[in-house]
């Protein structure tokens, strides 16, 4: 379940400047499960997001489209995805992909790739490819 899995690799996020531990899970079109946290760095800005580490574990393996992302953190809400990293999950999901936010205490909401992300860029845009 991708509640579980998103829970269990969030222990092992790399947060020692944020403290704020992100897990991600990803499931894709063909049923295949890929996992990745937040891993922060000592020069601040080379971190990178769970999503990107997550979407960038589907990619290694030749997978291209996703169908269903769970996020979570430790925090009071269920935690949104950073604004960059809707753009790296509406590069590989239909509009309607379900994203659930969540909570370690339990708290879960789902929302979509549309919602988190309206009116967004990509790649329909250039005339040439
Ligand atoms: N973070 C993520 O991993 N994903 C998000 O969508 C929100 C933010 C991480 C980045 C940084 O390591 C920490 O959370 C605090 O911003």
């Amino acid at each position: 379940m991708l509640k579980d899995i998103a829970r269990s690799v969030w222990s092992n996020a790399y947060a020692p400047y944020s403290k704020f531990k992100v897990g991600v899970a990803i499931k894709t079109i063909d049923g295949s499960i890929f996992s990745g946290v937040n891993v922060e760095n000592a020069a601040y800005p080379e971190g990178t997001c769970a999503e990107a580490a997550a979407i960038a574990a589907m990619c290694a393996t030749g997978q291209r489209e996703i169908a269903e992302v769970y996020v979570i953190a430790d925090c009071k809400e269920p935690v949104p995805p950073c604004g960059g990293c809707r753009q790296k999950l509406a590069e590989f999901s239909k509009p309607d992909v379900p994203v659930t936010m969540a909570t370690i205490s339990g708290k879960e909401k789902t929302t979509s790739v549309r919602d988190l992300l309206p009116g967004s860029f990509s790649n329909d845009f250039f005339t040439e490819i």
